[in-house]
């Protein structure tokens, strides 16, 4: 007899369905899958063989063939152990259930018949509702994220022998629901506030108009000036997510395993520091067994590259095309991947290698040289790519003792939300959504610039040697800096401030 079960796998970020067929056949005993399964996959059968042991179903001395269909797709992963284990069970007629094909059955199992955790159940199952699949049986730890969609009915099982009860109508699964509602009604908090930097008045202006219009930004500044303390407090002034981005973030963290337990949805914007030890696969995905990178892990949030030219030069490189796509494609031999990354570059850096060069507090005992080749690791395409250089100078002492409060995150984050609002409201019915993505074409018709401002621009062009890239970096921000000012056109002072974010370039890099 032949048994079909429902199961799902991963392309990217994209579940698709897979239907295990399954023959039991009288002959020499024998187990095969086919249908491209990778090792993972192929090992299946000993933890089904144990598995089936375990909760007394004896398996049968036959010759068994587990198909997995489409066969032109690399199956890979622990996903099918339960559909597997159904199918056989079903040919042995220890399960009698007619509605069996309203099913998906996505889970790993262990030798004792326990279903484990698996990774990117969220984007599976989104799928599944989207096909029209009525009913997913997934294990008991992904309960959460799986009941995020709503409309799917969900069963979270512990064991086998849950799934063959509920099956066979003997011990129901209760279904499971997460409350979207209520996760988004809760006031999401962020670890750090700005209200904790004293001073540097300027620097957290330049983080605003940053977090106003998604520009990605460099901190150069002497050791201990604060510049790891203010990158970390970012994530606190971006705008709140919406659902739709929440879904798109923890579709990645599912698929990469690093979605909290206790979460079901991530619903805050992330914020990532990955060390500069890191390779170039952790940073920006692939690997024999591919998974997201650093860069994904940051969708719709920070990427913060701590003491920049430590990292790999090669890392660095690797990024310049994703930070311009906002995704990033993988080639393997089974074909390409796609992973979204759509995130706020933020960096810090000291200017040299003792970390006071253009200090006023203490001497820099760096020479040219080594001044000149530590610049150097910073690629000038990379640099280009960054739209908010700032220079951050240590806090003066009578600031640091003052009790003074400083303006809070939340105070900083409204003025960002009004700017964004305008930003969505000027580029609805696009794929824009900030300042940051413009095309060149809507450059030309967002950041139009009067008589007067084009003069300006055009000194700055020549007095500081900008490239064409900066050109359209130097307009974005003035566009961001219009936005938080309520303001149609782009002024004069909006225009110099934006000017004033590149031109360290020509301080350090020329
Ligand atoms: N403006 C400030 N207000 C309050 N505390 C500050 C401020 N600036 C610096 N500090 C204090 O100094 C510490 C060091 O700052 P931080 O680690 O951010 O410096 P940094 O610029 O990243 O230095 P490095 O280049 O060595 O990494 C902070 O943890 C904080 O306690
Ligand atoms: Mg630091």
């Amino acid at each position: 007899m032949l048994s079909k079960v429902k199961s799902m796998s991963l392309m990217g970020v994209c579940g698709y369905l897979v239907e295990v067929q399954v023959d039991v056949a009288y002959g020499i005993p024998s187990w095969d899958v086919v249908g491209l399964p990778d090792t993972s996959v192929r090992e299946a059968k000993e933890r089904v063989r144990a598995a089936l042991r375990n909760v007394g179903i004896d398996f049968p001395s036959r010759k068994v063939i587990v198909n997995l269909a489409p066969a032109n797709t690399k199956k890979e992963g622990p996903y099918f152990d339960l559909p597997i284990a159904v199918g056989i069970i079903m040919d042995l007629e220890y399960i009698r259930c007619d509605n069996i094909a309203e099913y998906v059955f996505i889970g790993e199992l262990s030798l004792d018949g326990k279903i484990n955790k698996i990774n990117g159940i969220l984007p599976m199952c989104i799928e599944a509702y989207n096909l029209g699949i009525k009913k997913a049986i997934v294990p008991y730890e992904n309960r959460k994220e799986a009941g995020v969609v709503e409309g799917l009915e969900v069963y979270p099982a512990k064991t086998l022998s849950d799934v063959i009860e509920h099956l066979n109508g003997g011990r129901p699964i209760e279904r499971y629901q997460t409350d979207v509602q209520a996760l988004f009604s809760n006031e999401r908090k962020y670890e750090f506030d700005f209200s904790d930097v004293k001073g540097q008045e300027s620097i957290k202006r330049a983080l605003e108009i940053a977090a106003a219009g998604g520009h990605n930004c460099l901190l150069i500044g002497s050791p201990g000036s604060g510049k790891t303390m203010l990158a970390r407090r970012l994530p606190s002034i971006l705008p709140d997510i919406t659902f739709k981005e929440s879904l798109e973030i923890t579709k990645i963290h599912s698929i990469a395993g690093t979605l909290p337990s206790n979460e079901a949805l991530i619903t805050y914007r992330p914020f990532r520091a990955p060390h500069h030890t890191v390779s170039s696969v952790a940073l920006v995905g692939g690997g024999s067994f591919p998974k997201p990178g650093e860069i994904s892990l940051a969708h719709y949030g920070v990427l913060f590259l701590d003491e920049l030219p430590e990292f790999k030069r090669n890392s660095l490189e690797v990024m310049r095309g994703p930070l311009e796509d906002n995704q990033v494609t993988i080639s393997r031999v089974s074909g390409t991947l796609t992973y979204p990354c759509d995130f706020m570059l933020i960096a810090s850096m000291n200017p040299c290698p003792c970390g006071y060069y253009g200090s006023k507090e203490k001497e820099c005992t760096c020479t040219p040289n080594q001044i000149t080749k530590y610049m150097g690791k910073i690629s000038g395409p990379l640099l280009d790519r960054i739209d908010i250089h700032i220079e951050v100078s240590p806090v003066k002492y009578e600031k640091l003792e003052s009790e003074e409060k400083a303006e809070s995150s939340e105070t900083i984050k409204k003025r960002v939300n009004n700017a964004r609002a305008i930003q969505s409201q000027r580029y609805e019915g696009t794929d824009i959504i900030c300042n940051a993505g413009l095309t060149p074409a809507m450059i030309n018709k967002y950041c139009k610039l009067g008589k007067e401002e084009k003069e300006i621009l055009q000194s700055a062009f020549q007095r500081l040697g900008l490239s064409a890239r900066a050109h359209s970096r130097i307009l974005k921000v003035a566009r961001t800096i219009a936005d938080l000012a309520g303001s149609e056109e782009i002024k004069v002072e909006h225009l110099a401030e934006a000017i004033q974010y590149r031109s360290l370039d020509r301080k350090y890099w020329s």
